[in-house]
């Protein structure tokens, strides 16, 4: 009797505590903004400035990781909660010219015509942003390495915060910030969307803005981006179109002076069976200790066709399949 007791007893001491550590990293229910974020196996989320491509049932999350010659990881989830590591895209070793190469802002949108995953970001080489270059890389599999293809300055032109655009006829576009960010160039893509074909038009030439993010929803274009205070945040526009090629509106405010002490990376449409909901996705800096820096995932509002808004919310609980999201206030 003795003995069955010493072994409930052991049994007890095992499996409480590995309970409590598996509950620690049990699945998430929601999402809290500006706080660390970790993977499902309970370690930090290094995917700044990074974007986001449904592929199945499946969320990838493709951004910077900084860590250890890693310059783009990717993660994927199924209900944008619980996040799982599935490896490093591109690293130091991927390419000869980035030995000492500084990585940002990687975008990936998927070719139908070649069936391939095709990575366009912002290139600098050595300690400062001088290089102003874009760079392209492209794989079979998007957990799969990249190979990287080359870097350069699209019609000769700087080129600094980008993001890509699949438009729905398969079209895409690849926008930076060129002119030491005075103006956002618009480049249409080759079909295989691995070089740059056309200077379509600069937006806001002088309008000095970093950090574009795009969608697109009913009839229009939406564009958020931000102003340019090195890692320090400001305060967000937007700006909306029929045709992306124009005419784009004027900026407009969105967001609080600081846009919520963050900086726009993407916007990510959910799309459920009950409604599409729009996602911003922001990096909140820590400029002195870059892995210090968090993410914000707030609901973009909608009011009528054009009027877009954002507002704060300490937590957020996306449902992938109906499409809606919750706000918490605490
Ligand atoms: C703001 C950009 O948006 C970031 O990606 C980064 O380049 C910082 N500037 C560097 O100061």
């Amino acid at each position: 009797m003795k003995n069955i007791f010493r072994v409930w007893l052991v049994i007890l001491f095992i499996f409480l505590p590995l309970g409590k550590i598996m509950s620690e990293h049990n699945s998430a229910d929601v999402v809290s903004n500006g706080v660390e974020w970790r993977d499902i196996n309970g370690n930090v989320i290094n995917a700044h400035g990074g974007g986001f491509l449904k592929v199945g049932d499946y969320y990838y999350w493709i951004g910077e990781n900084r860590k250890n010659g890693v310059f783009v990881s990717c993660y994927r989830s199924k209900d944008l909660l619980n996040w799982e590591f599935r490896g490093d895209l591109l690293t130091r070793n991927s390419h000869p010219t980035l030995d000492k190469a500084n990585i940002e802002r990687p975008k990936v949108i998927y070719n139908e015509k070649t069936k391939k995953f095709v990575m366009w970001m912002h290139y600098e080489y050595g300690r400062d942003y001088s290089y102003a270059r874009a760079a392209v890389a492209f794989s079979d599999d998007i957990e799969e390495p990249f190979t990287f293809l080359k870097s350069f300055r699209p019609f000769g032109n700087m080129s600094r915060d980008c993001t890509l655009f699949k438009d729905s006829d398969g079209t895409a576009y690849f926008f930076s910030s060129a002119r030491e960010n005075y103006d956002m160039c618009m480049y249409r893509l080759t079909d295989d969307y691995l070089d740059a074909k056309e200077h379509v038009m600069t937006l806001w030439p002088g309008g000095h803005r970093e950090a574009p993010a795009l969608v697109k929803r009913g009839n229009y274009y939406f564009m958020i981006t931000s102003g340019c205070t090195g890692w320090d945040p400001n305060q967000a526009k937007y700006a909306y179109a029929k045709s992306i090629t124009g005419p784009w509106s004027e900026l407009i405010n969105v967001g609080d002076s600081t846009t919520f002490d963050s900086q726009s990376t993407f916007i990510l449409p959910v799309e459920g069976e009950r409604e599409t909901s729009y996602l911003y996705v922001g990096d909140r800096w820590d400029g002195t200790h870059y892995f210090n820096s968090k993410y914000i995932l707030l609901p973009l509002k909608f009011y009528g066709e054009t009027d877009m808004q954002l507002n704060w919310a300490e937590k957020v609980v996306p449902n992938v399949k109906s499409g809606e999201v919750a706000e918490l206030s605490n």
